[in-house]
């Protein structure tokens, strides 16, 4: 069970789309009592109107923690409007892709109390992984607050240095596309070998995502569970033996697919 959150002076939640949404339902779910909560969200669902939460009812005049959720593109313009929160015991988390910790600190104060995230979209099944890293101002008990919150929609990771967010954003962040892209390629392989396009779809489809929750439920390592359904000289071994090779296979491609998703996400943050 995820720890109880501790919010202090209430939440402030800026843009309310798809993570901040699954973050919301998240602590609502943990027990944080809707009154805390306030939203700011220029398209707000029927679920977010529905929720309790003080809905665009501007900035709070203290905050214990607030939440930049927007998309990075819209950081800039958003800001400004929380800065006079900045510089003070607001603790400021930000899941913004490629917005760095000096960019926020140059628009909210040098002295603010900052967290960078990256979580993953499996958060909306309360699923996800997040990476985090806090800046020089951020006490322990403030790192810990980050992590009860991030903790409500899945698993956290501490990161050393903020430098390591961009591999985070690589292998975790967005990562699950390249799972949906595997089905979409198992499938069409099926199809390849003689299945219709809805068979072969559902096969891989129910694969990944069967294989996904034998890892996570199994106390084996990857390596072991692959083993365990390797016959040696089988149809397995065949397809692994194309997979597993050095040059062409998994390995190669995966770590020149990592490395692109972190050099974009460097460049980002430039
Ligand atoms: N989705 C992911 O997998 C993922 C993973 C890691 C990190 N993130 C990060 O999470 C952040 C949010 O992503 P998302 O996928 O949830 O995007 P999203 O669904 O577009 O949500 C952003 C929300 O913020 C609203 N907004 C725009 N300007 C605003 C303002 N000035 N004040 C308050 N709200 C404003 C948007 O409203 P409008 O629609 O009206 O513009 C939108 O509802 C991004 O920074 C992204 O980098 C996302």
């Amino acid at each position: 069970m995820a720890p109880q959150i501790t919010i202090g002076n209430g939440l402030l939640l800026l843009g309310c789309g798809k993570m901040g949404s699954a973050l919301l339902k998240g602590w609502l779910d943990s027990g944080v009592a809707p009154g805390a909560v306030w939203v700011i969200e220029p398209h707000p669902s029927d679920w977010l109107q529905a929720s309790g939460v003080h809905l665009n009812e501007g900035v709070p005049e203290q905050a214990g923690i607030a939440i930049l959720a927007v998309k990075p593109q819209m950081m800039r313009a958003a800001l400004p409007g929380l800065a006079a929160l900045g510089n003070g015991s607001t603790l400021f988390i930000s899941i913004a892709a490629g917005t760095t910790i000096a960019t926020l600190e140059s628009v909210l104060g040098a002295q603010t109390p900052i967290v960078r995230v990256m979580p993953n979209t499996p958060a909306m099944v309360g699923r996800g992984i997040s990476g985090l890293v806090g800046n020089a101002h951020t006490s322990a008990g403030q790192i810990a607050q980050a992590r009860q919150l991030m903790q409500a929609v899945g698993e956290v990771v501490e990161m050393e240095h903020e430098g390591q967010i961009d591999a985070v954003t690589a292998v975790s962040g967005s990562g699950p596309a390249y799972v949906f892209h595997l089905i979409e390629a198992l499938a069409a392989a099926g199809e390849a070998e003689g299945l219709s396009p809805d068979i072969a779809m559902q096969l891989a489809r129910a694969t990944v995502t069967g294989s996904g929750e034998l890892a996570h439920r199994s106390s084996d390592s990857a390596g072991q569970l692959r083993i365990n359904v390797t016959s040696p000289g089988g149809t397995t071994a065949a397809a692994l033996a194309v997979l597993m090779e050095p040059e062409t296979g998994f390995p190669a491609l995966l770590r020149r697919a990592v490395k692109a998703a972190a050099d974009r996400g460097r460049e980002l943050g430039k």
